[in-house]
C-alpha cells in the first residue's frame, strides 16, 4: 500500500493506492457513509454495497446535471443526512465529480472521500479537488474546487471495467507521461502490452506513479493559475471533437494530443519522429489519432473555450516528450496552424 498527501487550499486529501483487493477492508472510509454511485455500479458491486446507504443514478455523462443533483439531494434528506455526514462517491470520474459536488455543496458542505473504479477516475478525475456538472452542452461549467478527505484506489475494480472504458483512460495516462516525464513515457511505449494485458504487478506500479504526477501537479498549483493548466494538453481541440463527433472523452483528447503535438512541431520544439513516436504509441494503446470532422466547425467550439483570454488561448504545447509549455496563442493563429494539418 502507498499513501501520498496533496495539500489543497480546500483542505487535505489522503490518496491511498491499496494492495490488489485491499479496498474492502480500509479503515479510513467511515462505518455509516452514504455512498453515490451508478446503476451500473450497484449492481455490479452489490455484495460490498449491500450493508450500505446508497443513492444510485443513471450511469453516463448526460447525466452529469445539476438535475441529478438535486434527486441526490432529496435522497440525502431522505437518509436524514447532516453537516457530519461522510460520503462516498464510488464509481468512474462521472460520479466522483457530482459526488463530490453534491457533497461541497449540501448544507454548505459535508466531508466526503472517493473510492474511483475506472483507470480514468483512479489516474485523474478524482484527484485534485475539481468536481462539478454539465450544464446543458457546457462541459463542467458548474463547479467548485473541494479537496476529498481521501481517495481509495484499488486495482481490483479495474478487472470489471470494459476494456473501451479502459483505453479511454490510457489517453489522460499517455499526457501525463508526455507533458512530465521522457524516460516514463519511453517506458510505457516499451511495456504498453503489460498494461493493456493489465497484469496487475505492473498495473500497480502503473497507477502510482501516475498518481503521483498528477499529485505533484496540483500540490504546486491547485486553483490552475500555472502549472496545473498543463494538464489540458491534447483537451484544446480534443474537448470541440467530442462534441461534435461523440466520442468518449480519452478518444478525442488523444485525437486532439496528436493535434497539438503538430502545432509544436509547427513551433519548432518537437520533430518528425517525435510526433511519429507519440502517434505509434497512442495506436498501440487502441486509441484513435485522426477521424473525419467538420475543422471549420470544431475551430468555432473552440474559439468558445472557457479557458480563453479574450482572442487568445493559453495552449499547451510539447517543448521535448516529457516537458510541456504553455504557450498563449491567438485563437487566429492556431486555427490557421489547425487547417494546415493533415491527420492521415
Ligand atoms: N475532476 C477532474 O479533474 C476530472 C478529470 C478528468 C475527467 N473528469 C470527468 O470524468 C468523467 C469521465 O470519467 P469516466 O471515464 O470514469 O466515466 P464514467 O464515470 O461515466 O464511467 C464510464 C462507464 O464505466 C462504468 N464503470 C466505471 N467503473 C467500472 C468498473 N470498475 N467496472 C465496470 N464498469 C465500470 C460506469 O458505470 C460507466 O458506465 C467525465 O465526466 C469527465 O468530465 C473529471
Amino acid at each position: 500500500m502507498s499513501r501520498y498527501l496533496l495539500r489543497g487550499k480546500s483542505g487535505q486529501s489522503e490518496i491511498i493506492v491499496e494492495d490488489f483487493n485491499a479496498m474492502l477492508h480500509n479503515s479510513v472510509i467511515p462505518k455509516d457513509s452514504i455512498y453515490i454511485t451508478d446503476n451500473n455500479l450497484n449492481e455490479l458491486y452489490s455484495s460490498f454495497l449491500q450493508d450500505k446507504k446508497v443513492i444510485s443514478i443513471p450511469y453516463g455523462e448526460e447525466n452529469k446535471t445539476i438535475s441529478t443533483v438535486n434527486t441526490i439531494y432529496d435522497q440525502l434528506i431522505e437518509f436524514k443526512a447532516d453537516r457530519k455526514s461522510f460520503i462516498v462517491g464510488f464509481g468512474g470520474g462521472m460520479i466522483t465529480d457530482i459526488a463530490g459536488f453534491v457533497a461541497s455543496t449540501y448544507m454548505r458542505g459535508t466531508r466526503f472521500g472517493f473510492i474511483p473504479t475506472s483507470l480514468l477516475a483512479m489516474i485523474d478525475a478524482s484527484i485534485g479537488g475539481k468536481n462539478g456538472v454539465n450544464h446543458f452542452n457546457y462541459k463542467n461549467m458548474i463547479g467548485t474546487i473541494t479537496q476529498p478527505e481521501f481517495v481509495v484506489i484499488d486495482t481490483v475494480f479495474l478487472k470489471t471495467l470494459p476494456q473501451e472504458e479502459f483505453t479511454n483512460g490510457l489517453a489522460e495516462s499517455v499526457k501525463h507521461l508526455l507533458i512530465s516525464d521522457q524516460q516514463r513515457f519511453s517506458n510505457f511505449a516499451e511495456h504498453i502490452n503489460n498494461v493493456l494485458k493489465k497484469d496487475i504487478s505492473f498495473l500497480n506500479d502503473f497507477i502510482n506513479q501516475q498518481v503521483k504526477i498528477k499529485i505533484d501537479i496540483v500540490n504546486e498549483d491547485e486553483l490552475e493559475t500555472g502549472n496545473r493548466k498543463k494538464l489540458n494538453f491534447g483537451h484544446t481541440f480534443g474537448h470541440p471533437i467530442e462534441k461534435i463527433l461523440g466520442l468518449k472523452h480519452g478518444f478525442a483528447v488523444s485525437i486532439g494530443m496528436i493535434i497539438a503535438s503538430e502545432i509544436s512541431k509547427k513551433f519548432g520544439y518537437l520533430n518528425e519522429s517525435d510526433v511519429h513516436l507519440i502517434r505509434d504509441t497512442l495506436i498501440k494503446a487502441g486509441l484513435p489519432v485522426s477521424c473525419k470532422m467538420d475543422k471549420k466547425k470544431v475551430i468555432e467550439i473552440m474559439s468558445k473555450d472557457k479557458k480563453k483570454n479574450n482572442d487568445s488561448i493559453d495552449f499547451i504545447l510539447l517543448k521535448q516528450i516529457g516537458e510541456a509549455k504553455i504557450e498563449l496563442i491567438k485563437i487566429d493563429q492556431l486555427a490557421e496552424m489547425f487547417l494546415e494539418i493533415k491527420l492521415p
